[in-house]
């Protein structure tokens, strides 16, 4: 008798449960739905969906993952995207998906609000990719590790071939990560081809490991992993105001920089939605998340404040980084198997 009632209990608690469910994803299908393809840091990324949801009620499923990850994702899912909108990481994979048609061009009335190099992103891309923030590459040393290893200070690029960091240096690789494929543009742009990759090859046998993600070398060497670690500088500023004993390094011979981007799926199943989302991205509210979250880079909408902890790029040597030819689609794709062949597989 009781096993009846438990029983009677919990199929009308099941129904009920499935009643509820039943509502609740009537009431996200009427606000409607958005997929989110992620390029920034996890924490940033989160910000942005939840701020999102609660100004629009749109419901968001967002994927965290690295540039190149991303790119290979959507090229992989074009016959049937799955993704609405890809919001950040470097520009260089934004612009090969705009050349290769897998984005769309949009007009957002928010681009009279933006700074110059991020409507510029947009003209080069045809209308397929927008500028949201910009961030110039530098690398980092752990200083008490830089002390015990009896490493001379850094400023240099050429520095980070030094004996004393022999297995020392992390770094991302260029097929996964845009902020190593920004060293690898920018390496070449430096010092030109033949001596970049000479360069390299050199930086090669200091590497102790190539990450997936551009910013993992920061964290790494705020652990205490490594030693040296190359990053976009304001992701290393985030583990210097956690109290990370690192120190950042704008490099002597002058670095590259990157202006990360938005885009639209083509075949996107909530096209409304993707568009609602990229004004709103580019809104200077939205804008002052990513600050909030530990994020410095420099944002596109020029009434948003630049947080006081973003590296400042008047005070950095930047090169005249050729976003177009870099971002193309056939250098990219050369210049990606050309490391593979010469460095990534090189003896040590
Ligand atoms: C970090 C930086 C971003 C950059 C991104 C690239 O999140 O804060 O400014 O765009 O890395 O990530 P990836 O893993 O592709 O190098």
């Amino acid at each position: 008798m009781k096993l009846k009632k438990n029983l009677v209990a919990a199929t009308m608690l099941a129904g009920s449960m499935t009643a509820l469910s039943f509502l609740s994803a009537g009431a996200a299908q009427a606000q409607g739905a958005l997929v989110m393809y992620c390029g920034v840091q996890e924490e940033w990324c989160r910000a942005m969906v939840g701020a999102f949801e609660r100004d629009t009620g749109i419901k968001v499923s967002m994927t965290r993952k690295s540039s190149g990850e991303i790119f290979a994702q959507i090229k992989a899912e074009a016959a049937n995207p799955r993704a609405d909108i890809w919001w950040g990481g470097t520009g260089d994979p934004h612009m090969q998906a705009a050349e290769e048609g897998l984005t769309v061009e949009y007009k957002s009335p928010k681009l009279g609000e933006l700074q110059d190099w991020a409507v510029r992103q947009w003209e080069q891309s045809k209308q397929r990719t927008v500028g949201i923030y910009s961030g110039a590459l530098g690398f980092g040393y752990n200083t008490e590790l830089a002390q015990t290893n009896n490493v001379p200070e850094l400023k240099c690029w050429a520095d980070l071939l030094k004996p004393e960091l022999r297995d020392e240096v992390q770094v991302a690789d260029p097929n996964s990560s845009g902020t190593a494929y920004t060293l690898l543009a920018t390496i070449v742009q430096i010092m030109g081809e033949d001596k970049g990759f000479e360069y390299l090859k050199a930086l090669h046998k200091n590497v102790n490991q190539y990450t997936k993600s551009g910013a993992a070398p920061a964290k790494a060497m705020a652990q205490g992993e490594t030693t040296a670690g190359i990053a976009f500088m304001h992701d290393i500023v985030t583990m210097i105001v956690d109290k990370a004993p690192v120190k950042v390094v704008a490099p002597c011979e002058g670095t590259g920089y990157e202006i990360g981007s938005m885009s639209i799926i083509k075949g996107a199943k909530n096209l409304e939605n993707a568009k609602k989302f990229y004004d709103w991205a580019l809104t200077a509210d939205a804008q002052k998340l990513g600050a909030e979250a530990k994020s410095y880079q420099v944002p596109s909408n020029r009434n948003t404040p630049v947080p006081p902890q973003a590296p400042k790029l008047t005070d950095i040597k930047l090169i005249n980084f050729d976003f177009a030819k870099y971002g193309s689609s056939e250098e990219r794709r050369r210049l990606l198997s050309k490391w593979d062949s010469e460095v990534k597989n090189l003896p040590k």
